[in-house]
């Protein structure tokens, strides 16, 4: 598939390379042989493991050195899958333990990462700072405020990853009113795990303009309508939702039911060598499964560009 691909929903620790996170563990004397499989690939059986494993291996990954490698290697791979622009989630409580100050040098790390890579691959970057659900209202609110502290050209947009079963939506309102207030583009995971109503509280309390995965809200026929009415743009990740039993198959998968019912979908991966997958792999898979061509591929980046929190130039350029 020769598209050129906009990825909007990737986690940067969720993209690192199980090699990269093995030679850093063995560099820092930590013993992380747990959490791979004979393979060396990373090894979870469900979702709660799936988190315990990401995280380890972000203990790793200390310094804004560490993150300016990471970054460098993840766009490396996009470029080879053929992606032209990504956003990726950067969690401030990974980078720096919410303190603004270090917040602000890992930035500049992968800042200065995104411009080496926009000129050796031809990959644009921008950062969506976002907090983790499962690490409770008060460390988000302080992901907000690196998150504003930061906003720009770079960091455009706040997000909430982690546990969907840990709070409510609403409890993590103060922390997207103030990204809100820095001119931030808003997401939030949701549908993923939760049902409908996840999804409806999060667009009704957070005020976002994409859901990411936002999937299972396809079990509530008035909500569906309603996300194609409002033009709310789910970042759906097939491969995850399979790998981590969401769905039982690709063609159980309702993307191409939502697509059909005229809400605005959009492709990532997710967090690629946790569910061995890729933007190619994805791509061959949607058409495998459900006859998607390049039309159809053409149509979603289209919409990815509409809903990517960049500036209208770049956006131009894009296109
Ligand atoms: N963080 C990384 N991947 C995630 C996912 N699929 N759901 C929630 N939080 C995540
Ligand atoms: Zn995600």
């Amino acid at each position: 598939m020769t598209t050129p691909k906009i990825e909007l929903h990737l986690h940067l620790e969720g993209a690192a390379p199980p090699t990269l996170i093995r030679d850093l563990a063995k560099k820092r004397h930590v013993n992380l042989s747990g959490i791979f499989d004979n393979n060396g690939m990373y090894a979870f059986r469900d979702f709660g493991q799936f988190l315990k494993v990401y995280e380890a291996a972000c203990t790793v990954l200390r310094s804004p050195e560490d993150y300016h490698a990471l970054t460098l290697a993840v766009l490396e791979t996009q470029a080879e899958e053929g992606a032209i622009y990504s956003e990726v989630f950067l969690c401030p409580q990974f980078c720096g333990g919410g303190d603004v100050a270090a917040w602000r040098d890992y930035v500049a790390a992968a800042q200065d990462a995104a411009a080496l890579a926009e000129s050796r691959f031809g990959v644009s970057l921008r950062i969506i700072a976002t907090a983790v659900r499962h690490f409770g209202p008060d460390a988000a609110k302080r992901a907000a405020l690196c998150a504003a502290e930061t906003a720009g050209e770079f960091v455009t947009g706040f997000g909430l990853a982690g546990d969907e079963g840990a709070g409510r939506p609403r409890d993590f309102a103060w922390a997207f009113d103030l990204a809100r207030e820095a001119e931030l583009g808003l997401t939030a995971h949701a549908g993923e795990w939760g049902g409908p109503s996840s999804v409806r509280d999060t667009v009704d309390d957070l005020r976002v303009s994409r859901v990411g995965h936002g999937v299972r809200a396809v079990e509530d026929p008035a909500l569906v309508e309603r996300l194609a009415r409002d033009g709310i743009v789910l970042e759906v990740c097939p491969g995850s939702n399979v790998a981590l039993g969401v769905y039982p198959s690709w063609h159980a998968h309702p993307v191409d039911r939502l697509r059909e019912a005229g809400v605005p979908v959009t492709i990532s991966t997710d967090d690629p060598p946790f569910f061995h997958t890729s933007l190619s792999r994805e791509y061959d898979l949607l058409s495998d499964a459900f006859g998607w061509d390049a039309d159809t591929f053409a149509a979603i980046n289209r919409t990815a560009v509409d809903a990517a929190f960049c500036d209208a130039q770049t956006k131009a350029d894009l296109i």
